[in-house]
C-alpha cells in the first residue's frame, strides 16, 4: 500500500479512557466478533488498569489511540496472552477501533508502531488471535506481514482461533 498512513498517538489508557472505550466501542458492528454486544464498563476499568500495569512492568501495553482532534479512536497495542488457552506465554498485537474511525487505515499505522515498540522493548516474535470471517482483522495482520500459523479451539465454545505469528 503506497499512501501516506495517517498519523495516530499511542498513550498509555488513563482512567478515563476507560469511560471513551466503553462509549465508542457500544456498537455491535465492533462488537460483532467479541459476544455481540456491549461490554460493561467495569470490563474497560479493569482492562485499561491492566495495561497501566503492563507499560510499567514491560514498557509495553494496549495503548489508546489518539486522532488529530485529540479524539480517542480505539486501541491498539501489545500484552502478555490473558487466557490460560491458545498461545501461552506469548504476546499478543491487538486492536480495536470506534466504527466512525474505520477505513482510514489508523489501526495499520498504529499495529506498524507497536510492532517497533516491542522489538525495542526485547520481544523476539508477537501472535494476534483474530476470529475466522473478521476478514477486517485479517486484512491488518496481513498488512503488517503476519501469516497464519496455527489454529487453537476456543474451550468456551469449541471455535476456532486463527493465530497469525510474526517474527520480529
Ligand atoms: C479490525 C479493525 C480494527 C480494522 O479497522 P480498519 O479501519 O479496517 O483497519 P485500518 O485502520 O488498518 O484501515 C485500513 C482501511 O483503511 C483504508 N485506508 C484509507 N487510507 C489509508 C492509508 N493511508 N493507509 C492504509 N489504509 C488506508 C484501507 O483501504 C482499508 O480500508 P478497506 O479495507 O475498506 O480497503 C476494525 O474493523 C475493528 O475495530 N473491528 C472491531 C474489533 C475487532 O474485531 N478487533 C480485532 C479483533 S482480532
Amino acid at each position: 500500500m503506497n499512501r501516506a498512513l495517517p498519523d495516530v498517538r499511542l498513550r498509555v489508557p488513563t482512567d478515563e479512557d476507560a469511560f471513551a472505550w466503553h462509549r465508542i466501542f457500544a456498537d455491535p458492528e465492533v462488537m460483532e466478533f467479541h459476544g455481540g454486544k456491549a461490554a460493561e464498563l467495569s470490563v474497560y476499568e479493569e482492562l485499561t488498569a491492566r495495561q497501566r500495569r503492563h507499560d510499567a512492568e514491560l514498557g509495553f501495553c494496549l495503548w489508546t489511540m489518539v486522532g488529530p482532534e485529540d479524539e480517542v479512536l480505539g486501541f491498539t497495542g501489545a500484552q502478555p496472552w490473558p487466557r490460560a488457552w491458545g498461545p501461552e506465554g506469548e504476546i499478543e498485537i491487538g486492536w480495536r477501533l470506534g466504527r466512525a474511525h474505520w477505513g482510514k487505515g489508523y489501526v495499520t499505522a498504529a499495529a506498524l508502531t507497536t510492532l517497533e515498540r516491542v522489538r525495542a522493548a526485547g520481544v523476539s516474535d508477537v501472535v494476534a488471535m483474530v476470529r475466522p470471517g473478521n476478514e477486517r482483522s485479517i486484512a491488518v495482520t496481513r498488512r503488517v506481514g503476519m501469516e497464519l500459523a496455527e489454529v487453537f479451539t476456543r474451550p468456551t465454545t469449541g471455535e476456532p482461533a486463527h493465530c497469525y505469528r510474526l517474527a520480529l
